[in-house]
């Protein structure tokens, strides 16, 4: 075996393909979800179930974090992170419970900088790695889905700068996905058609963070495209993309 890697969101979506992309390479795996029943599907879908562990619990409140942090501790050999849980809440911000919105900034920014924060002295000295999977959402404001982007800005920019500081040390990928047909649209309420024309299949993006990881890291936006949504964002003026999404977002 090659270490241990924590998966986080291990239950679905991209983090089952990252389960078995890192199984390939030969790590154990530490697969984190709180879907009991969809995380033993992930296990199942592995070729060496008896080899990975997984651990059950939420993410939004600071002592599941801590308790997540306390289990790992006891994990010698953790080399990689990926910091894949995450959903958002779509609808007008002032119609939205603010429990919800809250938990999105706690799982899709806090939690993964917790647990960076605690983990990085062992991922240091394995000459580790970690993986934010952060979002296009990141790059623009989102109107009805204000604060997952506001949670995916923050991981993306604080996800660079920690690239930049561990230059050497650990290897860190920020990967910026678009939209892929994932359990995402469901649980965040999201509409279903929207940003068709941008959709990238979910191995796409798991397989371009994998390119990235075993190229030193960087900012990864997998796929054409992806890569032709994160053009427009950069090339359209927010006085003009504002209105836009806007109107296209609006419930
Ligand atoms: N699919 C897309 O269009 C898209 C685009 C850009 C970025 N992303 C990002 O990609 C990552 C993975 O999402 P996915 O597309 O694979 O969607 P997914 O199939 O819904 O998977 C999301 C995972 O996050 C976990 N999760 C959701 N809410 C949680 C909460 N409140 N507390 C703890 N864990 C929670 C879920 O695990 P449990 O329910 O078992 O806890 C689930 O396995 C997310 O960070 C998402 O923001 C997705």
């Amino acid at each position: 075996m090659k270490g241990t890697v924590l998966i986080t969101g291990a239950s679905g979506g991209f983090g089952m393909l990252f389960a078995q992309a890192f199984e390939e390479q030969g790590y154990a795996l530490l697969l984190h979800g709180r879907d009991k029943a969809r995380l033993q599907m992930t296990l199942d879908s592995l070729k060496r179930p008896q080899s990975h562990r997984m651990l059950l619990g939420g993410l939004s409140a600071r002592k599941d974090v801590d308790a997540l942090i306390e289990k790992i501790m006891l994990k010698d050999d953790l080399v990689g992170i990926v910091n894949n849980a995450g959903f958002g809440v779509w609808g007008a911000f002032e119609m939205c419970e603010s429990v919800p919105q809250l938990d999105v900034l706690r799982v899709d920014l806090i939690a993964p900088v917790m647990l960076a924060h605690a983990l990085l002295p062992r991922l240091k000295r394995q000459h580790g790695f970690i993986v934010n999977v952060s979002s296009l959402a990141g790059e623009t404001p989102l109107p009805y889905m204000s604060t997952y982007a506001a949670g995916k800005a923050g991981l993306t920019f604080w996800s660079e700068a920690l690239r930049a500081e561990m230059q050497g040390l650990v290897t860190v990928v920020t990967l910026a996905p678009g939209p892929s047909p994932t359990g995402f649209r469901d649980i965040s309420g999201a509409p279903k058609g929207k940003g068709g024309l941008f959709s990238t299949s979910p191995k796409v993006v798991v397989e371009a963070a994998m390119q990235s990881l075993s190229q030193g890291g960087g900012y990864c936006v997998p796929g054409w495209r992806h890569k032709a949504l994160w053009c427009l964002q950069k090339l359209m003026p927010r006085v003009l993309s504002l209105p836009i999404m806007a109107r296209y977002l609006k419930p």
